[in-house]
């Protein structure tokens, strides 16, 4: 029998502090008129000092858990795909899983900034289609604020924190995912980077005074790249899957600014009211802004059964990249009383986690001592 990979279900999570472009007044020589003109940014979502890429991250994965019938235990793979990790290592899924209780899934982080979660997402389904899994969550989570310059007008005022999360399963029912395209050309990599804090720029007292760990953006060049490639990555994908772009009923691009989005929407002839957009109220989210759009269309309705949507994005790398997915309604019944079992099982997990750290600190002790006898 033949497999797809269906998203199942999706989450999201943004940090309570809300940034408005009043705020960014105050802090940098800019107006709010010029961020919306050039921009459609109102306002974005900034991370507390508490909340970090994984706190949001388990969030967005615990909301996109709740309705499916999937126990912790049951996870066989996450996928974390991040610009702002939480560590070099260890993974920014490992924290997920371990967070979540996910004590039979492999875990992971996908870099390809921007364009991650599509990257991310396709990965899955592979799995899934290939039969080696029947179930996997991707998010996209970041705290951008936190590898902003708040004092480059260029740049802070673009990015915003958050994170989504898709759950997919393995299904015979035809649809899901049905065309991933994949690009990147490196050569461009110069265009929007975070230079130090790797192994070609190691940390020191001089890169943090040069600012060299925070986004250094070539905006034009950027602004050029993303309108050709994802009008053309959106028909290659459309073409993969045997549609038409009339067969599309919405398109969900990456939000990065709303002029990138709607000359894209111009190239390909498709009407505004076929795309998603909430750059005013989130900003540039990264790889969580496409499964952040996707959650919002749900709640609204804007998605139905059957309904054909390409995802489309553009990054750092540079990467870009597009993938149509049909909605079908897999919807399974899930008791409420099975649902607070698992919100407990999710607190377990947390207690379950401390002990294990402190079993392995008295094993640590336990063996240190008897291998000096
Ligand atoms: N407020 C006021 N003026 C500003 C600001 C600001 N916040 N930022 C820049 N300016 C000024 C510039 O200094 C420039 O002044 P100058 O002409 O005196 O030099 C002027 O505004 C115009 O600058 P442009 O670069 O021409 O402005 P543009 O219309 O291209 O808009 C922008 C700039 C918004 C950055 C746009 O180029 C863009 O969105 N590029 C794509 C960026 C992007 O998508 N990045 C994320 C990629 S995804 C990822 O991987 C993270």
């Amino acid at each position: 029998m033949k497999r797809y990979a269906h998203i199942t279900s999706c989450g999201m999570a943004v940090p309570e502090r809300v940034f408005t472009n009043q705020d960014l007044e105050k802090m940098v020589d800019t107006t709010d008129e010029w961020i919306i003109s050039r921009t459609g940014i109102h306002e974005r979502h900034i991370a507390s000092p508490q909340e970090t890429t994984a706190s949001l991250a388990t969030a967005a994965a615990l909301n996109a858990l709740d309705p499916t019938p999937l126990d912790p235990d049951d996870v066989q793979l996450i996928i974390v795909a991040s610009a702002t990790p939480e560590h070099i290592f260890p993974a920014t899924a490992c924290i997920v899983q371990d967070n979540i209780g996910a004590v039979n899934a492999g875990a992971f982080d996908l870099s390809a900034a921007c364009t991650g979660f599509i990257f991310a997402v396709n990965m899955a389904a592979q799995a899934i289609r290939s039969g080696s899994i029947d179930n996997a969550i991707v998010i996209g989570s970041e705290t951008l604020s936190k590898i902003v310059n708040w004092e480059d007008r260029n740049t802070c005022v673009l990015f915003g924190d958050g994170a989504g999360a898709f759950v997919l399963q393995a299904s015979e029912i035809p649809g899901g995912v049905l065309s991933c395209v994949m690009r990147s050309d490196g050569s461009g990599g110069d265009l929007l980077s975070v230079p130090a804090g790797g192994s070609q720029m190691p940390t020191t007292m001089e890169t943090v005074a040069h600012n060299l760990h925070t986004i250094q953006m070539n905006g034009r060049e950027v602004f050029r790249f993303a309108t050709r490639e994802m009008a053309a990555a959106t028909r290659e994908a459309v073409a993969i899957a045997q549609l038409q772009l009339d067969d599309i009923n919405l398109i969900v691009p990456h939000q990065a600014n709303r002029r990138i989005i709607e000359t894209a929407a111009r190239s390909l002839r498709v009407p505004m009211d076929r795309i998603i957009m909430n750059i005013d109220r989130y900003g540039n989210t990264s790889t969580a802004s496409i499964p952040i759009a996707v959650c919002e269309a749900m709640d609204e309705g804007r998605i139905q059964s059957e309904d054909n949507l390409v995802l489309v994005g553009f990054g750092a790398g540079l990467t870009w990249g597009a993938m149509v997915i049909r909605c079908v309604e897999t919807e399974v019944y899930v008791a409420p009383t099975r649902r607070a079992r698992r919100r407990f099982l999710f607190v377990l997990a947390r207690l379950r986690s401390f002990v294990r750290r402190v079993l392995r600190k008295l094993e640590g002790l336990i063996w240190s001592t008897s291998s000096k006898k």
